[in-house]
């Protein structure tokens, strides 16, 4: 029989944006060990609707990892302690018994909340409107080979195409910064030969959404990347700053 566990769980409750907010204290008993984290909260929020009181709002979607969905801070981390994944992924099996979890949005000016643990992470949405994509004529798939791109360039792409726009880089920032989602969006097109026609004015639009939607500037902290569920670089901040200073020339 899986292991039990008990947790207490002090999570942050707002009824929407206008609303002050404040923590609240639940006990999570009898937690079975190989649950998933959001299992856990579901558990929680099946008895909080038995006693008729209003459950938890936490978003979720895919639960593994892949549509960035997800996201709250645990005990400040965000996506909670273990590297390299998201909320989804992270099991009970890492906390122990009687541990104190501190559950609370992504906060940022530019995430505005929703409620309790969901936060509105259209901003994203409206930085790769403003260039995220590339124009081409759809038709049938072309040959593979008809353009080549080496190894090490479509690695360094598929890297920084595997940003899942779930926000926990801006919620680790300081600044609230969202550059590490910016530039993973720049550098998965502008590594490849297709995203070269589009380039300047791309990188020009998106910073300049990005700086609209209020998200704070990157002083070098790397603690976007400590945080990334996809492990992204802040080596394609690098590669921002450099296309940004090319299209503004
Ligand atoms: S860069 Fe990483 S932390 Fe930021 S939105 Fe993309 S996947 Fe999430
Ligand atoms: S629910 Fe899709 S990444 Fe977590």
């Amino acid at each position: 029989m899986a292991e039990k566990i008990n947790l207490i769980l002090k999570i942050w409750r707002q009824k929407n944006r206008d609303d002050k907010g404040h923590f609240s204290e639940y006990e999570a008993r009898d937690i079975d060990k190989d649950m998933s984290f959001l299992e856990m909260l579901d558990i929680v929020n099946d008895k909080l609707i038995v006693e008729g009181k209003e459950p938890i709002a936490v978003d979720s979607d895919c639960l593994e990892g892949i549509c960035g969905t997800c996201g709250a801070m645990v005990n400040g981390q965000p996506h909670g302690p273990q590297r390299g994944s998201a909320l989804c992924q992270l099991h009970v099996r890492h906390f122990k018994n009687n541990d104190v979890l501190v559950i609370e949005p992504f906060r940022s000016r530019a995430f505005e909340l929703i409620k309790d643990l969901v936060v509105d992470r259209s901003a994203f949405d409206r930085i790769i409107a403003a260039g995220g994509y590339i124009s081409v004529k759809t038709g049938s798939a072309p040959e593979a080979n008809f353009i080549p791109v080496s190894k090490e360039t479509a690695d360094l792409a598929m890297d920084a195409a595997a940003c899942i726009g779930c926000g926990a880089c801006v919620a680790a920032c300081p600044n609230a910064s969202a550059m590490l989602f910016t530039a993973a969006k720049i550098s998965h097109l502008v590594l490849l030969p297709q995203g070269q026609l589009e380039k300047k004015r791309r990188t020009r639009e998106m910073v300049k959404q990005m700086d609209l939607e209020g998200f704070g500037n990157c002083s070098n902290l790397y603690e976007c990347e400590a945080v990334c569920p996809k492990k992204i670089k802040v080596s394609n901040i690098a590669r921002l700053n450099r296309e940004y200073l090319r299209a503004v020339r």
